[in-house]
């Protein structure tokens, strides 16, 4: 076999359909490996497409079994069989009915795409094109049906059957077969089509919607594993309720179902009524998950209901209007969690993830517009741009038009849009009809790719009594496939801003120009002048992370001080304290000495800064103090750098810096562990103020340990063995990877002993392994491949030890041998005739390659230009090598 570049897909390409299907009615009979599907297609014309032409109905991987149109064999001729189409020439020119029968190997299915077998459960995936491996179809979005689903399988198999909409008629089929009939009277692409055959337990509640009608939801489970299923179920329910008082949109079936399964490519899929999960994201307990666990269970179960409006309802007319459901969905689940949670803290969460994962995407050879405007495969752009600088773009548009306008402005859109596949465009015009603005300037941010930087300069006169802000933005040519590298345009920047007095005390100045604390900054230069002002503020700038820019603003230690003491955005005040963290290990690095004995003033001023923000105010809210509490990582040092990185200096420079806070601040960083430790017996809860408490509490042990690693060993030793939650347990773990010895091999050992039978525990095993700092840890992942617990064909078993070797240990990854390259690029090799979707993903963790120094550099490309040699390279890893290398 040889491999095919797939070709290129552009935007600027789009046709509407030249056929329309109204409904489906299909037949499917699950077995092992030989399911059968009949669907029933009511076609009709499409009068915007071509009249006459032939229809292309796409598939995969499907055998044809029989074939009839309007009742008859269509005629000899009529009908061509490709391996990816089933043509048929001359369709009627006027509505007709094609019946066809495929037949699929749902246990052969190792793609997890379309029909396929998780743990003995029959489940779908459908998003973006598997329904084309369940049966011949017009597979794309603007395609809208209506279907009726008839689902047989064997009683003892699959006792429990599910589809999308509402229960219809079920009972038995004979030969110890039953079936059930699912009906969806709202009409939906093929990509959110699902249906689930299995032995499942069973959790459900109900909940009234604002319209009084009575939803039964339920929560299915691997038999046994009811018990961890409440919290999913019950952010179901608040999901429901959020959705109602925030957006006002109610739900509108009779039934909501979420599935867990052990066998996910991604984190979870809207499908119309039934949501399927990777069981990562539904199964909590206070002994198995952590509080990050509870925390992405709530998001990501707030986030798939959130989509039945925001991607169902409201559907993408092609698969380029991705964020248009993806980047809106996160804007709302991250509304969701905020309201659910600590606004501030989320926010700061919220900008952590935007810069570890999306501002590297961006920088690199995969960076690509928002909308992209040219795709090969498009599974590969379900990336961190897409969707979460798509959330910031909507962000951004609520702090441009006020809370108001925006929610004026998405009620128009729903109601304009209900039922339709819509665009970019059709979003954005409800926001300009509804706040009479021009948004087009505002649209750049969709289709421009790049980080933009934000240059800002203050200067204060004394006799004018005035301080003014000098603004540059800039942005870097990105050259991709589809856009030449034009100069880019500029952008439209909500500024959340205001000045603060270097004292404490107020500040009276004034300007215009800046309306409910926000400038809009338009053009590439402009300045900012505000009035009445006696004494020199320190401006505090994109509070709460008003844009998703760089900002190089210099600032004294001493006015980040400032910033963090007296600023009253709480994010801005985290920020001024990372800003001196990144800055002392940039100095560090850059000075050529990562190991230097003395903290250097900005390592000073951190540990004075941190001590005095520990004794006012540690405990008034703890969640928010182990941020400020944690340095910025490796990789955001080296993304500053930008080029020559050498991540063996970043990690050292970072490390030295955590032993000098530890030793700095050890005896207030002992107080509060006391100050926090958990009464014996006391109630475990998940909410934010607990799990709050336990991550200072984790992150004083952490710095502890930096500072003095025989007590480090000590302690961590003794809260595994006593922790009464996940939480404790793994965080005194982590920080044992930490100290290389005989008590990390056995803590290790014990853990796996005791968790042998929970894979999603064993996980996070595998994970903290994976990112121990050490040259060893390469021959440690390759043993750990061998573990009984690990299995190539798992995402999650993938995800957790290949993936978090490549993302979270970068001294090991970027091997000045190449070992870690080679490591990760032979398990790309070797998955991708398996999952070509998860390997493809997997790397994607090469795409900062270009900017370590040259000698990794020639390693990393070897590795590329390996996998790139490989014969029969799935469309998913070829589309990835070859941008990474392009
Ligand atoms: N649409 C899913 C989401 O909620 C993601 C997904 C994409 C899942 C493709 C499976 C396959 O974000
Ligand atoms: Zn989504």
């Amino acid at each position: 076999m040889r491999t095919e570049t797939p070709p290129i897909i552009r935007l600027a390409d789009y046709r509407p359909s030249d056929y329309l299907i109204d409904r489906v009615e299909l037949d499917v009979r699950l077995h092992p490996t030989e399911t059968r599907i009949t669907a029933t297609l009511a076609l009709r014309p499409n009068p915007k497409g071509e009249a006459g032409a032939p229809l292309v109905l796409d598939g995969d991987e499907l055998t044809l079994l029989a074939l009839d149109l309007d009742g008859q064999p269509p005629a000899p001729g009529a009908v061509e069989v490709q391996p990816r189409a089933l043509v048929l020439h001359q369709p009627p020119r006027r509505p007709f009915t094609l019946a066809i029968e495929t037949q699929v190997n749902p246990s052969a299915n190792t793609k997890l795409m379309g029909l396929y077998r998780s743990g003995g459960v029959y489940c779908t995936q459908c998003e973006a094109d598997g329904f084309r491996r369940i049966t011949y179809f017009l597979d794309r979005p603007d395609v809208m049906a209506v279907y009726t689903t008839r689902i047989e399988a064997d009683l003892e198999e699959a006792p429990v059957l599910l589809g999308n909409g509402n229960p219809g008629q079920a009972g038995p089929a004979g030969e110890g077969r039953h079936y059930a009939v699912w009906h969806d009277p709202h009409p939906k692409p093929a990509y959110l089509f699902a249906l689930v055959g299995g032995r499942l337990g069973r959790v459900a509640t109900r909940f009234t919607t604002m319209e009084g009608r009575d939803v039964e939801i339920a929560v299915y489970v691997e038999p046994g594993k009811e018990p961890r299923a409440p919290y999913a179920l019950d952010a179901v329910a608040r999901s429901m309720a959020w959705d109602e008082t925030a957006f006002g949109r109610p739900y509108d079936l009779d039934v909501f179902n979420v599935v867990a399964v052990s066998d996910f490519n991604m984190g979870a899929m809207e499908n119309k009524g039934l949501n399927i999960f990777n069981d990562k994201y539904v199964l909590a307990s206070p002994d198995t998950a952590t509080d990050a666990d509870y925390a992405n269970i709530e998001a990501i179960i707030a986030h798939e209901y959130f989509h039945n409006w925001s991607g169902n309802r409201v559907t993408c007319r092609d698969w380029f209007q991705l964020c248009l459901k993806e980047g809106l969905t996160v804007f709302r689940d991250q509304e969701f969690s905020s309201d659910a949670r600590s606004r501030p803290v989320h926010r700061i969460a919220e900008v952590r993830t935007l810069r570890a994962r999306q501002f590297p995407e961006d920088a690199g050879p995969l960076a690509h517009p928002v909308r992209p405007q040219a795709y090969r495969e498009i599974n590969n752009f379900y990336t961190a741009t897409v969707y979460e600088k798509g959330a910031e773009i909507v962000r951004m548009l609520r702090t441009l038009l006020g809370p108001g306008a925006f929610r004026g402005g998405m009620d128009r859109y729903f109601a304009a849009c209900d039922g339709t596949a819509a665009t970019v465009e059709d979003f954005l015009a409800a926001f300009a009809a509804e706040s009479g603005r021009d948004l087009a300037a505002f649209a750049r941010w969709y289709a421009q790719a790049g980080t933009p930087t934000v240059a800002v300069s203050g200067r204060h006169d004394p006799a004018a009594r005035t301080y003014t802000l000098a603004f540059r933005q800039s942005l870097p040519t990105v050259v991709t496939e589809a856009a030449s590298g034009a100069a880019p345009l500029p952008l439209v920047i909500p500024v959340a801003l205001g000045l603060v007095d270097p004292g404490g005390g107020a500040v009276a100045g004034r300007s215009d120009r800046v309306r409910d604390g926000v400038f809009v900054l338009e053009a590439e230069e402009d300045s900012l002048v505000f009035t009445d002002v006696d004494a020199a503020p320190v401006p505090s700038l994109f509070r709460g992370f008003s844009a998703p820019v760089k900002v190089a603003h210099a600032l004294t230690p001493a006015e980040r001080l400032a910033l963090l003491s007296h600023d009253s955005d709480p994010f801005n005040r985290w920020q001024a304290a990372q800003s001196l963290g990144l800055e002392a290990i940039l100095s560090r690095v850059r000075a050529g000495a990562p190991q230097a004995e003395e903290a250097g003033p900005r390592g000073e001023a951190l540990s004075r800064a941190l001590a005095a923000f520990l004794d006012a105010e540690a405990l008034a809210d703890p969640a928010f103090a182990a941020l400020v509490l944690t340095l910025p990582g490796d990789q955001e040092a080296a993304q500053e750098i930008g080029t020559e990185v050498d991540p063996d200096a970043i990690h050292r420079a970072r490390q030295t810096l955590r032993t000098h806070l530890g030793r700095d601040l050890a005896a207030r960083l002992a107080a509060l562990r006391e100050a926090l430790a958990e009464p014996p017996g006391a109630p475990f809860s998940p909410d934010a103020a607990s799990a709050g408490r336990r991550a200072l509490r984790n992150v004083a042990l952490d710095l502890l340990a930096a500072a003095d690693p025989g007590l480090g060993t000590r302690l961590a030793v003794a809260q595994v063995e006593a922790a009464a939650t996940m939480t404790d347990r793994l965080a005194a773990l982590a920080v044992l990877t930490l100290l290389p010895g005989e008590a990390r091999e056995r803590a290790l050992a014990g853990f796996a002993e005791a968790y042998r039978d929970e894979p999603l525990v064993l996980d996070k095993w595998f994970a903290i392994q994976a990112a121990i700092p050490e040259p060893g840890t390469v021959a440690r992942v390759r043993g750990l491949m061998e573990h009984p617990a690990f299995a190539l064909g798992n995402p999650n078993r993938v995800r957790s030890l290949i993936g978090s070797f490549s993302l979270n240990n970068p001294t090991q990854f970027h091997r000045p041998d190449g070992a870690g390259y080679d490591l990760v690029a032979e398990a790309v090799r070797h998955l991708d005739g398996k999952n070509p979707q998860v390997a493809a993903r997997l790397l994607t963790a090469f795409n900062n390659w270009r900017m370590v120094e040259a000698g990794r550099r020639q390693k990393a490309e070897e590795a590329l230009r390996a996998v790139a040699a490989v014969t029969g390279l799935s469309p998913d890893v070829s589309d990835i090598v070859g941008r990474s290398l392009g």
